[in-house]
């Protein structure tokens, strides 16, 4: 893969928006399955940590984007009651298949509704919502500002964002581990999967979960991006070493 990788807007190449798409084709039977396993079963409680800095959800309006199979935007449905209404878009319809076969299975307040979208250009109107989540999605789009300038752009005034993705560890020996399991590990499950398909003549599918990592920007680099959006209060915190980031805040 021709990749050139940007410490401000993670790894970008020619052809990236239909790669990401491909790439979550191929993988969206799996992609729950792959998720668990990879994370060691923690994803659940890193979605739920992650929405809990919304605060309230009750009677709200939430946008999930990159809503993928629909994980955040069920918890989103869950919380916001019926009184609420939760959007789930995505840029690939397969994921959004399975996310709509997932929800015949489960007895939410209010279904989500899944729209097809693309989140550095959403079709939703300024201030429209009262909550924004996104979850692992913005080390895969071609310019991770705009998306975050959109996320500013569709909240109400008072609206809250809560965005999780992944980073890396900053200290020395949980990096060594980490890059060891990320390279070995992850890699070597994935292969059990993805079959070490090459995707667009480009890697296999979780060699570009591993390699979308490298110089993504995380932590304050990140929050600077949000606060450049409009969110002055933006934070962030981290969980398991620093693997995983979550990002908040609330527009003035
Ligand atoms: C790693 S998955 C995360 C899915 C879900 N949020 C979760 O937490 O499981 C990333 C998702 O972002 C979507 N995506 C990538 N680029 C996008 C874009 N420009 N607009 C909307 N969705 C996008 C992909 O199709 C994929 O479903």
């Amino acid at each position: 893969m021709n990749t050139e990788s940007d410490t401000s807007n993670g790894v970008q190449f020619e052809g990236k928006e239909t790669y990401v798409k491909d790439v979550f084709t191929e993988i969206a039977s799996y992609y729950d399955e792959m998720n668990e396993i990879m994370t060691m079963g923690m994803v659940q409680g890193w979605h739920k940590f992650l929405l809990d800095k919304a605060g309230d959800f009750t009677g709200k309006k939430c946008l999930d984007i990159g809503t993928g199979t629909g994980e955040l935007a069920f918890l989103d449905a869950e919380r916001a009651g019926p009184d609420g209404e939760v959007i789930g878009v995505d840029i690939t319809p397969k994921m959004l298949e399975f996310a709509e076969i997932k929800m015949k299975a489960l007895d939410l307040p209010k279904d989500v509704v899944f729209e097809e979208g693309d989140a550095l250009n959403l079709k939703y109107e300024d201030n429209s919502f009262d909550i924004v989540s996104s979850g692992y999605m913005l080390r895969n789009v071609t310019d991770v500002q705009q998306a975050i300038d959109e996320m500013y752009r569709v909240l109400k005034v008072g609206g809250k964002f809560v965005v999780a993705d992944l980073g890396q560890p900053d200290n020395r020996v949980v990096h060594y581990f980490y890059k060891w399991y990320m390279k070995h590990r992850v890699t070597k499950m994935g292969r059990k999967y993805d079959k070490g398909k090459v995707i667009d003549g480009k890697v296999p599918a979780y060699d570009w979960l591993t390699s979308s990592v490298v110089g993504f920007p995380h932590g304050k680099e990140m929050t600077a991006k949000f606060m450049a959006a409009g969110f002055k209060d933006a934070k962030f915190c981290t969980k398991t070493f620093g693997a995983v980031y979550f990002y908040y805040g609330t527009k003035e």
